[in-house]
């Protein structure tokens, strides 16, 4: 390990750590465009120079490419850093197009933000004498390309060929006519394109889904994790509802990739960037319904349909026992909503008419990159409750459907599903007429919805604090920038109140507490805090945390 000094200070770092790394152990900035550290060191920007003293002989070297060796000396902060990063800096913002008032990247530039620290010279230019490019370059069908703003760092162009393993941007032409562009006949349109915008360091690539949308400075931030998948990509959410007149119908500005080295690196698939709009859609369920009579009780609430649901439980299993009652839980729930679940109706109840899995489930496409075909955040989750066909005996969320349709039970409770994937509208209808009383618990409207007869909305998982068990048994935790729409409520809070009016006196305050009680009597969560679980989350008890794997295709192509 090379012993180095930065700027006086000490560090010892990893063989191979380049000067940029080196000096971030000791929170030393060295202003960088081109050098990200997820891609290949093209060494172009020049704004990483430093000064480098080494067996008595002091150079300029560039930060990004120059490996720290024992000895060496680095400084960054001398007169002549300051000039030599003031220069590269007049020479990127040469004929960049005076914008900010007007550019989406304001306020997190980082052209900005080093001329504020490093520059602040006037314009040697005349701004009638800057060289024109292409202002609105459509390059794909989720970023738009400016390409006056572009400084030809090539992270972009980079992040196509070595992490996409697509030639889908390229720079073309000479000198002060060089410009990013598409390959002749192709578009950015890869399954990750909305990283590009993220890894620009300046305001040339801008998404389409935000662009115009929202100064970067009117949102909050909050660390969360991505539930489009069962990989849990790490994400931040970027939020905003204090200036409603805008748009109360969006909450949720953008979300973008959170650094998680075991997940997903620097990177998130588009699925899973443009999923949020779901949590604000037009067909969220914000309110229950029911096609009972509300008997008087003046508006139909949550806890209402708690006390109709108790009450058919009770009947239920009074008269024909616990094998009347079945449910068709989701890998969509989370940790905690499962265990309760499982309390409730397996443990205390003895239902054992109950299991995840249905047949038809919808999955996406998956690759080598990131994403996993199954759509749902939690399936490892569940398993470990339990939930899974034919372990402990049960029965499979398909069994329990045609043993519905043969009328045996007098109550079917169904979360998330949309049964009519299930089967067809005559089937739906039977199924109506066969069970007594059909509980939907869910987000968005759907095929099951009509033939429920009550209806609890559930709040999503950009609304609340829960945990999830992705496919390599790694928990991690979402957080909750603001309220669930309307009455939606936490799946496990529901468990909860509907175990009370059953007369078992849970007093659990908040998933935390929920997680705690799961850390202490479920083997493989056993250890585990909600606390412990911090912003990167943990392996599950028993299960080694998985061999380092570099986020990219199988088949990256080679640097330009
Ligand atoms: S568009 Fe952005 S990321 Fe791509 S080369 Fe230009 S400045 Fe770099
Ligand atoms: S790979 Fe899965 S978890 Fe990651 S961003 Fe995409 S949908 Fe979300
Ligand atoms: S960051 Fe080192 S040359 Fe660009």
């Amino acid at each position: 390990m090379p012993k180095i000094e930065i700027d006086g200070k000490p560090v010892e770092v990893p063989a191979g750590t380049n000067l940029v790394e080196a000096a971030k152990l000791l929170n030393i900035e060295i202003p960088t465009y081109c050098y990200h550290p997820g891609l290949t060191v093209v060494g172009s920007c020049r704004m990483c120079q430093v000064e480098m003293e080494q067996n008595g002989r002091t150079s300029v070297v560039l930060g990004c490419n120059t490996p720290a060796a024992d000895g060496m000396k680095v400084i960054t902060t001398s007169e002549k850093v300051h000039t030599l990063r003031a220069s590269a800096l007049e020479f990127l913002l040469q004929n960049h197009p005076l914008d900010c008032p007007i550019c989406d990247d304001a306020g997190e530039c980082d052209l900005q933000n080093y001329y504020m620290r490093y520059g602040l010279h006037d314009s040697r230019v005349n701004l009638l004498d800057k060289i024109h490019k292409h202002k609105v370059h459509d390059v794909g069908p989720t970023v738009v390309l400016d390409s006056e703003r572009c400084v030809l760092c090539s992270r972009c162009v980079r992040f196509c060929r070595e992490v996409a393993g697509v030639d889908e941007l390229g720079i073309f032409g000479h000198g002060m006519q060089s410009e990013l562009m598409n390959p002749p006949g192709k578009r950015l349109e890869n399954d990750y394109s909305g990283n590009v915008v993220d890894l620009c360091p300046v305001g040339a690539l801008t998404d389409k889904d935000f662009r115009f949308k929202r100064r970067v400075w009117y949102m909050e931030r909050t660390p969360s994790v991505c539930t489009g998948c069962s990989r849990g990509c790490n994400i931040n959410i970027d939020w905003e509802i204090e200036r409603r007149y805008k748009d109360p119908q969006r909450r949720i500005q953008r979300l973008k990739p959170r650094y998680n080295r075991m997940v997903n690196e620097w990177w998130m698939c588009d699925r899973g960037r443009y999923g949020y709009h779901a949590v604000d859609a037009p067909d969220r369920l914000t309110a229950p319904h029911t096609r009972s009579e509300t008997n008087g009780q003046g508006a139909l609430t949550v806890d209402l349909v708690l006390q109709r649901a108790a009450a058919k439980i009770k009947a239920a299993v009074s008269k024909n026992g616990p094998k009347s009652v079945a449910v068709i839980a989701s890998p969509h729930s989370s940790n905690e909503d499962l265990f309760l679940l499982k309390s409730l109706f397996v443990d205390t109840l003895k239902v054992d008419t109950i299991d995840i899995n249905v047949s038809k489930e919808e999955t996406g496409k998956q690759d080598e990159i990131l994403m996993k075909a199954d759509l749902t955040p939690n399936r490892r989750g569940a398993e470990e409750f339990g939930f899974h066909s034919g372990k402990n005996g049960g029965m499979s969320g398909d069994d329990i459907l045609s043993g519905a349709l043969d009328g045996d039970y007098d109550v079917l409770i169904v979360v998330h599903h949309d049964l009519s994937r299930l089967m067809g509208p005559k089937e739906l209808a039977k199924l109506d007429q066969r069970c007594d009383y059909i509980l939907y618990l869910g987000t968005h409207e759907n095929g099951t919805v009509p033939v429920a007869d009550d209806v609890i909305p559930l709040a999503m998982s950009a609304e609340r604090e829960a945990s999830y068990t992705n496919f390599e048994g790694r928990v991690q935790k979402t957080a909750k920038p603001f309220e669930p729409r309307g009455q939606a409520r936490d799946e496990w809070s529901i468990w909860q109140d509907l175990a009370q009016l059953l007369g078992i006196p849970w007093k659990y305050a908040s998933a935390a507490d929920v997680f705690d009680a799961m850390g202490n009597s479920v083997p493989s969560f056993k250890g585990l805090t909600w606390e412990g679980l911090g912003n990167s989350g943990k392996m599950l008890a028993g299960v080694p945390e998985p061999a380092y794997r570099k986020v990219q295709s199988s088949k990256p192509l080679p640097a330009y």
